[in-house]
């Protein structure tokens, strides 16, 4: 087995080890891509100020996401299809974050259900929520929600219509995958998913079919999103669901100082500073850029999180550095799972872990907690060049 020392070295293995319909799925942003790679690029430009002669002994990275202990401030972000990328995914991954010590989200777009996670887990976890125009749907995935002990709700307001993906449109993306030609030559060569998949009854969405009206197989379930996600949403209805929840609600997918301003109005308890992961509007600024004026915003009212283009435990750190209280990583821990199922994100988590907790030390600060824009080396007009 090869030593994995770094994020890139599972997201190669991963890339051998799934089919290509759902490594392009994970591996992609919307259009022409500039997003996707700006929400990486852009953590490249912050620099860090080392500092020595330092006592760098008894560090803590432990500290709270609203208001639940984390090991650290680094949740796994609702990725949907998880189970297809690894038989069982979601199950898997929160397995992972529980043994971690880290929040694990599930998404609406799960191959495992709610019930099916809960059943698998010991601790609970957070729910993430696709709005849909069917109000009864929305309602009793709420109430399943609950009934799975999920302890946050993270509502997510940046997917109201879908994102082009080339590559999605171009491999047929569908879950199973339909097995043409193409398909069944590559699936020859992923042989270890192909086996651990056979092995497993979860292979559809396990959230919506069998719950939804007029679906109850997956072939018209491609069409059924696609004309459900909610065109309407707005914020009055965030604030009923907020009310028929009762419970933590995070927002997902904030971008801009106004639209945070709202968020804190609403009463949200904390908001996910994120484009997707530069999978919805292609041009927008990446998530780390955006951040200052979001804290500046709304920094005092609630917690800020972020999550877009986080590859290592620096780019944790520069996140926290700039007043982030927590932060999430989507593709950093798919890539573990298709590399090496629950391992692979356990390693995930411990390469990140050991990547911020030695660039803390170096930086001179042994408190996760007293990291500031003081530890960050930024080129001038980094935060004011876009207006
Ligand atoms: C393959 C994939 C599927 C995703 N599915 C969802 C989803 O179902 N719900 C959601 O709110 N966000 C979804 N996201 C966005 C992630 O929650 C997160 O915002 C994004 O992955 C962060 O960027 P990163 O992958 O660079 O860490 C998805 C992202 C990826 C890569």
């Amino acid at each position: 087995m090869a030593v994995i020392t770094c994020i890139e070295d599972l997201r190669r293995i991963y890339k051998r080890r799934a089919p290509k319909m759902f490594y392009d799925y994970a591996e992609s942003g919307s259009w022409t891509e500039q997003t996707f790679r700006e929400n990486i690029t852009d953590f490249s430009e912050i620099r860090l100020r080392q500092k020595v002669a330092v006592d760098m002994s008894n560090r803590n990275l432990r500290s709270q996401m609203i208001g639940q202990d984390v090991t650290m401030p680094v949740a796994l972000a609702p990725v949907g299809m998880t189970g297809m990328q690894h038989a069982d995914g979601e199950i898997l991954a929160a397995r992972a974050a529980e043994a971690f010590g880290v929040p694990f989200t599930l998404s609406t777009m799960s191959i495992c259900s709610l019930e099916d996670v809960a059943a698998h887990t010991t601790r609970p976890f957070w729910f993430q929520l696709y709005v849909m125009r069917d109000e009864d749907f929305v309602r009793r995935l709420i109430e399943r929600a609950k009934a799975a002990k999920v302890s946050a709700l993270v509502i997510t307001l940046d997917l109201q219509i879908l994102g082009q993906r080339h590559k999605d449109l171009k491999n047929g993306l569908s879950a199973p995958p339909k097995l043409t030609p193409a398909t069944l030559a590559d699936l020859a060569l992923r042989w270890r998913w192909g086996m651990a998949m056979l092995q497993t009854k979860r292979r559809s969405f396990g959230n919506i079919v069998g719950h939804a009206k007029n679906v109850g197989d997956t072939s018209s379930l491609s069409s059924w999103t696609a004309e459900q996600f909610d065109p309407q949403l707005d914020w009055k209805k965030i604030e009923k669901l907020k009310e028929m929840w009762g419970g933590k609600v995070i927002l997902k997918g904030i971008l801009d100082a106004e639209d945070a301003k709202m968020a804190a109005k609403v009463g949200a308890d904390a908001i996910v500073v994120s484009n997707h992961g530069g999978r919805q509007l292609d041009g927008a600024l990446s998530s780390i850029r955006m951040l200052p004026s979001i804290m500046d915003a709304v920094g005092d009212q609630m917690e800020v999180h972020l999550d877009g283009g986080i590859r290592s435990g620096q780019d944790v750190l520069k996140a926290l550095a700039l007043g982030a209280k927590g932060t999430y990583i989507g593709r950093s821990f798919v890539y573990g799972l298709g590399a090496m199922g629950q391992k692979g994100v356990t390693t995930a988590l411990e390469v990140i872990r050991r990547e911020l907790d030695l660039s803390m030390a170096l930086c001179g600060e042994r408190d996760i907690h007293n990291l500031s824009r003081d530890n960050l080396l930024i080129p001038e007009g980094f935060f004011t060049r876009y207006s």
